[in-house]
């Protein structure tokens, strides 16, 4: 009988011998022999989740320089692990990456759980985690699906199903391929040759070791797999933000609530952020203090997840003798002591440039 295409044992065997000898270096990988260490692994898991592998590095090198163990991650401050995943996005993910680091350290004596199950009931661990430090740290025979698993997959078998719905009949024929044998090194084969050789536009199957057992490659149009449907567009909210400033210079900031968008950061208070614009008398009624604003030229924009974000600067110069609750005062050279996300560095760039007698 002539083995199905694609057939496991060769696939395995071709990407393996491949990833030998082309496997990227990556601070968070192990030299053959070494064993791993599941802290790195998770670390290194939970911030590639949010970006690239090149943006990933440095935060992986400082994150580990200022807390080497689980333990050390569990003793910090979270405002200084907020501090340091600034540009990371997604600051959920640092909480629960702070709140799981001392599940570890408290309830398991420093140790992490080495099955699926057991890591996807902690903080912040879903399907994909749990199945990519079960296999690289633990060796598990699990089968981890990020984005370049899937394209890679998705042609191997020639999978036309549109996603998000396809995705479950890849993970099942991706789980078809991992071996008993370094499962975690075929997982991050898998991911390299999906960054480097099976590429989302331009896919070098000339140069991919895993050709002959393509079907993709054997119908000659890769790059159309996996097919997805397109995308509702982001619609854009709109808000005004409170820049108050006191004679000596101080602005007014808040803390967002725990829960939801920017959970717990730092922010210049402003109103709802809303599907229609503003106008100044409108907003002026959910100014945090009494003043006389004054509307800035210009836009500052941002994108989230599911939306485009459009805030417009109001400033007044504000005199207080009752402190607003919650309130926080800081000089704008004082603004990194506070864990400000992208979208608040922006609007004190656009303050800087354009408030009147603006100093730092
Ligand atoms: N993306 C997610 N995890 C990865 C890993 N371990 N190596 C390379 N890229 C990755
Ligand atoms: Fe991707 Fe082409 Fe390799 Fe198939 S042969 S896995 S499509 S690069």
């Amino acid at each position: 009988m002539t083995p199905p295409i694609p057939d496991p044992v060769s696939v395995r065997r071709r990407l393996l011998r491949w990833y030998d000898r082309n496997a990227r270096d990556l601070p968070w990988r192990y030299k053959k022999g070494d064993p791993p260490d599941p802290y790195r692994v998770w670390l290194s898991e939970i911030m590639l989740q949010q970006t690239t592998v090149a943006a990933v590095k440095g935060y992986f090198d400082d994150f580990t320089t200022r807390w080497p163990a689980v333990g050390d991650l569990a003793k910090a401050e979270l405002n200084d692990v907020l501090h340091a995943w600034q540009g990371l996005g997604y600051y959920a993910r640092a909480r629960n990456l702070h709140k799981c680091a001392q599940a570890i350290a408290g309830e398991r004596a420093g140790r992490f759980p080495d099955t699926e199950p057991e890591l996807k009931a902690l903080p912040g661990i879903g399907d994909y985690t749990a199945a990519a430090i079960a296999a690289i740290a633990f060796d598990r025979r699990a089968t981890p699906v990020d984005a370049n698993i899937e394209r890679v997959t998705a042609r191997l078998f020639a999978l036309g199903d549109t996603l998000p719905k396809g995705r479950k009949k890849i993970s099942e024929r991706a789980s078809l391929l991992t071996p008993k044998n370094r499962p975690g090194d075929f997982a991050q084969a898998l991911m390299d040759l999906g960054a480097g050789v099976c590429t989302p536009k331009a896919p070098d199957c000339s140069a991919c070791p895993l050709t002959p057992e393509c079907l993709a490659a054997g119908q000659g149009e890769a790059e159309r797999y996996p097919v997805k449907v397109a995308k509702a567009a982001r619609p854009v909210r709109y808000g005004m933000v409170f820049w108050a400033v006191q004679g000596d210079g101080r602005v007014l900031l808040r803390q967002r609530p725990e829960k939801g968008l920017l959970g717990g950061m730092t922010e210049f208070p402003s109103t709802d952020w809303r599907k229609q614009i503003w106008s100044s008398a409108e907003a002026a009624k959910q100014a945090p203090v009494k003043g006389r604003w004054r509307r800035l030229d210009g836009v500052v924009r941002h994108t989230f997840t599911h939306f485009h974000l459009e805030l417009t600067v109001l400033t007044a110069e504000v005199a207080i003798k009752r402190e607003p609750e919650g309130a926080l005062w800081s000089k704008p050279s004082g603004f990194s002591d506070h864990a400000l996300p992208t979208v608040m560095k922006k609007i004190a760039d656009h303050a800087s440039r354009n408030v009147p007698g603006y100093s730092s």
